[in-house]
């Protein structure tokens, strides 16, 4: 297993811009293995009954229609063998150095997109998804399982967006059975000189939960696969409540069944 440790120079470059970008962050092995799992579970479209396994670009679909930017959430719990995976580990030890010791880490989500088909993952910040009421202290870590590049839908960053609270979100193209979510309106004016990034298999990129972010679509004949492992310390609860009205409007059939999972 790789040694795996961020210099002082990456770290401060992680505070400062808000994302970092490394070229290794695991071996080619176990990204062929954790490929191997990722299709298997796509295949069997697993978690669509329980809701953890929707498009994220679209209203929920009839069975048969291929979706455009297929989620799942939670992909460990159908493919447990990923949790032994060297970037697991890796991931892990990453988070503790950015976080702190007491971080946790998991696979948190898997987002395909189809060869020639898949869509846009629009500018967002991943904290417009999550407790209003909480300041997030956490990381995504975003790991192809190919190369990403301009043309397959690698992720592109504004430095410094990290230190913003949330902007105004909504779902996408405003329809609220769409669980992804996109910067609403004049917001959008925070996207500026935003950065690509491209890396290589086994590479990632790191960004915080505040990070304005894109990834464009896949215009490629091959799919493009990604895992994104999340790692948190306990969020600070705010002094001022609030809620997000665009949580409040969201009607996903996708989110109804995790409701009904977890009643
Ligand atoms: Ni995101």
């Amino acid at each position: 297993m790789m040694n795996l440790e961020l210099t002082r120079v990456q770290i401060s470059s992680f505070r400062e811009k808000g994302f970092l970008r490394l070229e290794r962050i695991t071996s080619d092995v176990d990204i062929a293995a954790l490929r191997v799992s990722y299709d298997r579970i796509f295949a069997d479209r697993a978690g669509s009954d329980d809701g953890f396994h929707f498009d994220l670009s679209g209203a929920d679909r009839e069975e048969g229609t291929e979706a455009r930017l297929p989620q799942i959430l939670m992909p460990a719990k159908y493919a447990p063998e990923m949790n032994d995976s060297e970037l697991l580990a890796n991931s892990t030890r990453i988070a503790r150095q950015l976080l702190g010791d007491e971080a946790r880490c998991s696979i948190a989500h898997a987002i395909l997109k189809p060869a020639f088909n898949g869509a846009e993952t629009p500018w967002h910040q991943d904290a417009a998804y999550w407790n209003p009421n909480t300041l997030a202290r956490s990381i995504s870590i975003w790991v192809p399982l190919q190369d990403a590049t301009l043309e397959n839908g690698c992720m592109h960053f504004v430095p410094g967006s990290h230190e913003l609270d949330v902007l105004p979100h909504r779902s996408i193209g405003g329809n609220t059975s769409v669980h992804g979510l996109e910067l609403a309106g004049s917001a959008l004016q925070n996207v500026r000189s935003p950065v690509a990034c491209p890396v290589p298999a086994g590479g990632c990129t790191i960004h915080g939960g505040y990070m304005l972010h894109y990834a464009g679509a896949n215009r490629t004949e091959q799919p493009r696969r990604a895992l994104i492992l999340g790692a948190e310390i306990d969020g600070l609860p705010r002094s001022e409540p609030r809620s997000f009205p665009w949580q409040d409007a969201w009607k996903t059939e996708a989110g109804e069944k995790r409701a009904n999972a977890i009643q």
